[in-house]
């Protein structure tokens, strides 16, 4: 295991590119099992859980070809698609897998899918799925850690989501493009990797409609075709960044991103007092000597991302005064805090509330990754504290940031990562 070692105190500047989204590329990697044929995709992250969807997609029969001289070019062909169930150690590895449950339904009336289980951040339960999946026609038992669906065939219906649920809304639609007539996925996720999906899945033939509103409606068809698809940019790998610059009082120029799928975060960093210059695909950010207390709650998109609350804590915390932060989206996503106040960091939490008090010197210490944004808020913290800060079980990062202690050091970060 690895280990990110950083001296704290440079400034950033420079200029970034951001990577292709991981929360986009997994379902768009998996939709490729919808249809027969090669799907071409591009700007796909250089991430574990991207090697880890590709090994669940051959395990079902389809065939992958990465792209020897470019890791960013991806192409499956859904054709051989033979075996309906994905193995405990294949799932466990990362949750996500239980995006292949709806397509393989659709595709081979039936599935057996190891329960994804719960990780650091909450018991994650996959309970609307299940029942999504059971309006439209399939039978589902739960065996021995296993989900076992089947449907001779699917049949549209009206899906009411009691919460949004991104990869439950995701799942729906791809049972709901082969389903006979019509589906409605209603209080549906709205996130931009919602819409990126909902765009491939019509390329292929479908027909998707009010993506990224709160109501999809969707006709199925009787099959798709094949597509070719570039992975939207990384809108929490932008945040990241932004949160560097603002931290480091930097100065940096984010390119190949897409403000509009972080206004709510920009908002938050220019009321913080950070200067952000938005244009088409480019952000430049200017941090500035004071950093003004903001409180944040999390929300579904278009609120605040729970996936930038823990980079946003780190910069509370060298904030001017008092803030608080209120996590509405996971049960216990505050495991970064014991970490951050091992460097200093005075953060009271209550429940899902934390209290952080700004203007703490955070010194350097060695410190451990739980999950993949804690790690990446070990390491913005890192950047800041006095010192030397180790953070260990960068594995976790490895899973949704494509080498981010490579590019934190072509923007002048003394920060390098070594065998633990
Ligand atoms: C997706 O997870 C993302 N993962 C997460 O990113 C992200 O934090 C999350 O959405 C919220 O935006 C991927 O897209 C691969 P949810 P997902 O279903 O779909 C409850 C990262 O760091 N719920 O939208 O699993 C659930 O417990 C990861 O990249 C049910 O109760 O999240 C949670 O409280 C972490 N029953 C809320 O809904 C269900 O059947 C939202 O979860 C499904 C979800």
């Amino acid at each position: 295991m690895d280990k990110i070692v950083i001296e704290g105190g440079k400034r950033l500047s420079g200029e970034v590119k951001i990577s292709g989204a991981k929360n986009a590329a997994l379902p768009i990697l998996v939709s490729s099992l919808l249809a027969d044929g090669w799907s071409t995709f591009t700007n796909v992250p250089d991430l574990r859980d991207i090697r880890t969807v590709c090994k669940i997609l051959e395990n079902h029969g389809a065939t992958v070809l990465l792209d020897e001289n470019d890791s960013s070019v991806i192409r499956i062909n859904g054709s051989g698609l033979n075996n309906f169930e994905a193995p405990y150690d294949l799932v466990r590895q990362m949750r996500a897998s239980i995006l292949v449950l709806c397509p393989i339904v659709a595709r081979l009336k039936k599935a057996r899918i190891s329960l994804p289980g719960g990780c650091a951040i909450g018991a994650r339960p996959i309970n609307l799925h299940l029942k999504g999946l059971e309006k439209l026609g399939a039978k589902i038992e739960l065996k021995h850690g296993y989900v076992e669906a089947s449907a001779e065939k699917l049949i549209g219906a009206e899906i009411y989501f009691d919460i949004p649920t991104v990869t439950g809304t995701e799942n729906l639609m791809m049972a709901a493009v082969l389903a006979e007539g019509r589906t409605i996925l209603g209080n549906a996720a709205m996130e931009p990797e919602i819409v990126a999906l909902a765009d491939v899945l019509n390329n292929m033939g479908a027909d998707v409609r009010g993506a990224g509103t709160s109501e999809i409606t969707i006709n199925g068809v009787d099959s798709l075709q094949p597509v070719n698809s570039r992975i939207i940019p990384d809108r929490i790998e932008t945040g990241t960044f932004i949160t560097a610059a603002a931290l480091t009082k930097g100065d940096i120029t984010i390119t190949d991103c897409e403000p509009s799928h972080i206004s709510a975060v920009i908002n938050k960093f220019e009321l913080a007092g950070v200067k952000i210059k938005s244009e088409k695909n480019t952000i430049h950010v200017q941090g500035q000597d004071v950093i003004t207390s903001v409180d944040v709650k999390t929300l579904p998109f278009p609120g605040f991302p729970t996936d930038m609350q823990a980079q946003f804590m780190v910069l509370m915390c060298a904030a001017n005064g008092t803030s608080m932060i209120t996590e509405t989206i996971f049960e216990n996503r505050f495991i970064h805090v014991s970490e951050l106040k091992r460097l200093g960091a005075m953060i009271k939490v209550s429940g899902n509330t934390a209290l952080i008090t700004g203007g703490a010197q955070l010194s350097g210490a060695p410190v451990m990754a739980t999950d993949l944004r804690a790690s990446a808020s070990l390491i913005l913290a890192g950047l800041i504290a006095k010192d030397s800060t180790s953070v260990s079980r960068v594995y976790h990062l490895d899973r949704g940031y494509e080498a981010l202690e490579k590019k934190f050091a072509n923007l002048g970060a003394s920060i390098k990562r070594v065998p633990e």
